[in-house]
């Protein structure tokens, strides 16, 4: 697949299988493969940021419709970077190349501790915040940029 270099990372379309051990490593620790597997993956789109070889950052975009009433009909899910490359930049950079791509507005469940990393990046907390059993505290959040108003 084609992609475009940003940066030292090249940001590329990916297939289902490229995303899932980056997603177990991060997301998912000390838990079977399998968890990392997410529903509907096979029909969902998913990027990666390459630095030669290795994948060092993983984002996956599911059609879903916003849970509470109209919203953004995709759901960001599974972002995550290396855990040695964390706090270098390399998840922005993802994050904004896929943004433009898409064009659209975008919800996702942002773990708390990543709240800061998304607002840097355009988005904005739309609920209080909720548990996800096993994961931690969350808060929705929504991208909508000026260009998709
Ligand atoms: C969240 C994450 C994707 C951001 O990518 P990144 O390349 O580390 O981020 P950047 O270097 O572009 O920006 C750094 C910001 O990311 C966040 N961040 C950094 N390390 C993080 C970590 N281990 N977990 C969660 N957020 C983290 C912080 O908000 C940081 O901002 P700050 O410096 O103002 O505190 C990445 O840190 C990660 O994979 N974290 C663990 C998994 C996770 O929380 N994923 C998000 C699920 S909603």
């Amino acid at each position: 697949m084609r992609g475009t270099i940003s940066a030292s990372v090249l940001v590329r379309a990916a297939a289902a299988e490229e995303v899932v051990d980056l997603r177990h490593q991060v997301l998912r620790v000390g838990r079977p493969r399998q968890t990392a597997v997410f529903p509907g993956d096979a029909l969902a789109r998913h990027w990666v940021g390459l630095e030669g070889a290795q994948v060092v950052a993983v984002l996956s975009v599911f059609a879903q419709p916003f849970p509470e009433g109209p919203g953004p009909a995709l759901q960001l899910r599974g972002m995550a970077v290396s855990p040695e490359l964390q706090g270098t930049g390399r998840g922005g950079l993802l994050l904004e190349q896929v943004q433009a791509q898409l064009g659209c507005p975008i919800w996702c469940n942002a773990r708390e501790r990543a709240l800061r990393f998304y607002e840097r990046h355009g988005w904005r907390v739309v609920s209080p915040p909720f548990d996800i059993p096993g994961l931690g505290p969350h808060r929705r959040m929504v991208y909508q940029d000026t260009v998709t108003g």
